[in-house]
């Protein structure tokens, strides 16, 4: 790049050529920023510096101080646990480790820029080697399997409906992905929300490559060594998913198509009437009056408060949908005043740009801007009002079925650039514009705005609940505000595999808080799909079952029976399963780990845990092989290394298998095929109908002995923001003896009525000390104790 000019910062590398810039930073330790504008027309000639940039996504400031040290044609940076070699003639580097290991090296920077009228057309390109043997992992919700490497991506949220296990792209945009090599996992984020795409070693071999439609490339490289220390990076750099309220991890039911309020009152007296478990009804865009948002059709829904509260006695909550497009409809106020305003999308010209969703005609908030994500979180004033427990945001891509001619008036010149009102996917052109923005730069964080907007609307009308918002399209940062489902996916068998890999690598960009339609949104599912679906989803963080209009009912009791009954055991194991989740959520909310993740965070030196992806963890030591095939009874599973406990739907225990190999487990159509890590303690409590709070009245321990055990059980009243206690439970077992400690911390009062504590794996008891009550059959020992319980002692 023929440098001319080298500037050191304390806090900043500034290296400059006649067009290109690349500039070094260290926003966090173990991370750094750089900024290459290959070839940029922004920048002046002589003191070539780049413009300031807003990020949609990084929360953390820049601030740690760099060493560099300049040898001819090499600057190398140092900074908190990191380095660079940045070779100055071409502007490519070298990324090292605290220990020296080469992470990453970019081969090659370039990039072109054809200045034209409305938009110049940029594109700023990076080619990264891919060594041989690298894994490429996460990108967030691609298809494929969770090893992205020979695939190639488009980010540019789009609405596809229906998809398939091959459709690209959908409806998130996360630049990001986790690296492994030899066990050691690095991280890439290209903070650039223009249009771009990446090549993951597809078209070569021996190369990554991202291009970008904007000017500049702004990427963040992260060292690990663990994946875990990638993600903790960037969750700390992009932000961290709060804890959502204990309600929205219980069972949730939907449906487009449920015409009124009678027809809510019947899905839930449906569940109620089968015992079955139940949290919360979504509200379709049925509700709306002439798909207006913010309103209702008062013949459908007369009394919105007294439904709320009909709901509410039967511990239900509602969630309506919200789309961001306004209907066109002069006198309707929401509309007069976004225009009135100057809120709204304009055409390059500057007229309103008018398209059509669902509301036809419809025009578009631009959530893009900061005044108007505050105006549009003060719309939810009403809603809260009347009760509504969290916001749905849909077609938030933004989705629009057709973008009508421009009318204005030809003001400038008639001579456009080529790309120039085009349109890519059912979205607006690229040129429309968003203030001095246009739309090819803000697509992909429209749907992050409108979340934001909503979220921090949510804090100052309804300040002692904790948000929830469910969320289609996203990007990098997403996970600050809004839980993540994956759109119209079908009632397909493939589609139930393909959720895993999509759910971890959203949980590898710490969106946290994820599922999909439960089982399938078109199409029609059968009774055994429907089974093994819920029994997938009591892994998903968020369980939902939904469908699209006109598609056979699918609740759980539609297919009749052993289907009804199945369906009630998946749901009432997540019911049991929910100190643990929520304790796996509250550990997302503190670190950006994911409650469902691959089984390379716990293994990544494995290569078949590492290749895994039909198969997951759940928290640290639960392995779950859900058996995603039709007409199957056994599946293949991997375990990685560790001694592992059949615990087959958490109900009954099997063997106890050594890891590091592959076992058949049985999968009948009642049996989840579930294994417990030796070490591992995970907390369950009873089955109920629906959440209540947080601070478990009864809770069961389940404990696989071996040397060293460790669980964890945080609790609080499941929403707001009060006291809390986090439960450390720590032990093993030494030349036969094992002990238990439990320690507390926080100032939530205990309101345990009964605990009880399983343990697995022991050969013998003579001796208990510790404990009210014990019982030891067929090698599970199971122990009363009280509420106020420290130390076991059990001798063999
Ligand atoms: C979109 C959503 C779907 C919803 C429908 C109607 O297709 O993805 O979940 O039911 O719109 O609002």
């Amino acid at each position: 790049m023929h440098v001319t000019d080298a500037h050191v910062e304390p806090h900043r590398l500034r290296l400059s050529g006649r067009h290109a810039v690349l500039e070094v930073s260290c926003p966090l330790p173990g991370v750094l920023r750089l900024r290459h504008a290959p070839v940029s027309s922004e920048i002046g000639f002589l003191h070539p510096e780049l413009p300031g940039k807003r990020s949609w996504s990084v929360i953390a400031e820049e601030g740690h101080p760099l060493k560099v040290e300049r040898d001819g044609e090499r600057a190398r940076v140092t900074a908190e646990g990191v380095s660079l070699e940045v070779d100055v003639e071409s502007g490519t580097w070298r990324f090292q480790d605290a220990q020296g290991r080469e992470l990453a090296r970019c081969v090659e920077v370039s990039g072109e820029v054809q200045a034209a009228y409305p938009m110049s057309r940029h594109r700023a390109r990076m080619k990264l080697r891919a060594p041989e043997g690298e894994r490429y992992l996460g990108f967030g919700e691609k298809v494929g399997p969770l090893d992205k490497r020979g695939m190639h991506f488009t980010f540019w949220n789009t609405d596809v409906v229906p998809h398939h296990p091959d459709t690209d792209p959908l409806y998130q945009s996360i630049p990001f992905f986790v690296g492994l090599r030899g066990g050691v996992a690095w991280g890439f984020f290209l903070d650039e929300s223009w249009r771009s795409e990446v090549d993951v070693a597809l078209a070569d071999a021996s190369r990554v490559a991202w291009e970008s439609w904007g000017p500049e490339l702004d990427c963040y490289l992260f060292a690990g060594p663990m994946p875990a220390d990638v993600v903790r990076r960037y969750a700390a750099l992009t932000g961290r998913p709060p804890l959502p309220p204990l309600w929205s991890l219980g069972a949730q039911q939907s449906r487009w198509g449920y015409e009124n309020a009678q027809d809510i009152r019947g899905v839930i007296q449906g569940y109620r009437q089968r015992n079955l478990p139940l949290d919360c009804v979504y509200l379709d865009i049925d509700y709306m009056d002439g798909y207006k948002v913010w309103t209702w059709d008062s013949a459908r829904y007369p009394d919105p408060a007294g439904l709320v509260r009909e709901a509410a006695a039967q511990g239900v909550r509602l969630v309506p949908i919200i789309d961001p497009a306004l209907k066109l409809e002069p006198g309707w106020n929401v509309y007069e005043d976004a225009k009135a305003r100057d809120y709204l999308v304009r055409y390059d010209r500057g007229g309103v740009l008018v398209g059509e969703v669902w509301p036809k005609p419809a025009v578009f908030p631009d959530l893009t801007r900061p005044e108007v994500q505050r105006w549009w979180g003060g719309l939810h004033r009403d809603f809260v009002a009347l009760g509504m427990a969290g916001f749905w945001n849909d077609m938030n891509e933004p989705s629009c079925f057709g973008v009508q001619p421009d009318v204005g008036i030809l003001t400038l010149t008639s001579e456009r650039a080529e790309g120039i009102g085009q349109v890519e996917g059912k979205t607006l052109p690229y040129d429309a514009r968003h203030g001095e923005k246009r739309h090819l730069e803000v697509h992909n964080v429209y749907a992050l705005g409108m979340a934001k907007g909503a979220f921090e609307g949510l804090r100052e009308l309804r300040p002692e609940a904790r948000p929830f918002l469910l969320t289609r399209a996203g990007f990098a940062g997403i996970q600050r505000y809004s839980a993540v489902w994956t759109g119209d996916n079908s009632s397909h068998w493939t589609q139930l595999e393909t959720s895993l890999p999509m759910l971890m690598g959203l949980g590898l960009a710490a969106v946290a808080h994820t599922g999909v339609d439960i089982p399938g949104f078109i199409g029609r599912a059968n009774g055994e799909l429907l089974v093994r679906w819920m029994q997938t989803g009591t892994f998903y963080p968020l369980m939902r079952n939904h469908a699209g209009k006109g598609t056979s009912p699918q609740e759980p009791w539609r297919f009749g029976e052993p289907y009804l009954t199945l369906a009630r055991a998946a749901l009432e194991r997540r019911y049991r399963l929910l100190p643990t989740l929520y304790t796996l959520m509250h550990e997302a909310s503190e670190t950006g780990i994911a409650p469902l993740r691959p089984l390379l965070m716990e293994a990544p030196g494995d290569p078949e845990a590492a290749g895994a992806f039909d198969q997951f963890l759940f928290g640290r030591d639960l392995l779950v092989a859900p058996v995603v095939r039709p007409g199957q009874t056994k599946r293949l599973a991997y375990l990685p290394a560790g001694a592992w406990l059949e615990w087959p739907g958490l109900e009954r225990t099997g063997e106890v298998r050594e890891g590091g190999q592959h076992v058949i487990a049985d999968g009948p159509l009642d049996t989840v095929p579930v294994w417990l890590r030796a070490g591992g303690a995970v907390a369950l409590t009873r089955p109920a109908m629906h959440t209540t709070d947080a601070n478990w009245q009864h809770l069961e321990w389940h404990v696989h002995a071996a040397p060293e055990i460790h669980g964890r059980l945080y609790e609080d009243a499941g929403d707001g923001y009060g006291e809390s206690r986090l439960t450390e439970l720590r032990g093993g077992v030494t030349a036969g003896v094992l002990r238990l400690e439990r320690s507390e911390m926080g100032t939530l009062t205990r309101a345990r009525t009964e605990e009880k504590i399983r343990v697995y794996g022991l050969t013998s008891v003579r001796k208990v000390t510790g404990a009210r009550a014990h019982h030891f059959e067929d090698g599970v020992l199971e122990l009363q104790v009280a509420a106020d319980w420290t130390r076991l002692d059990v001798a063999p």
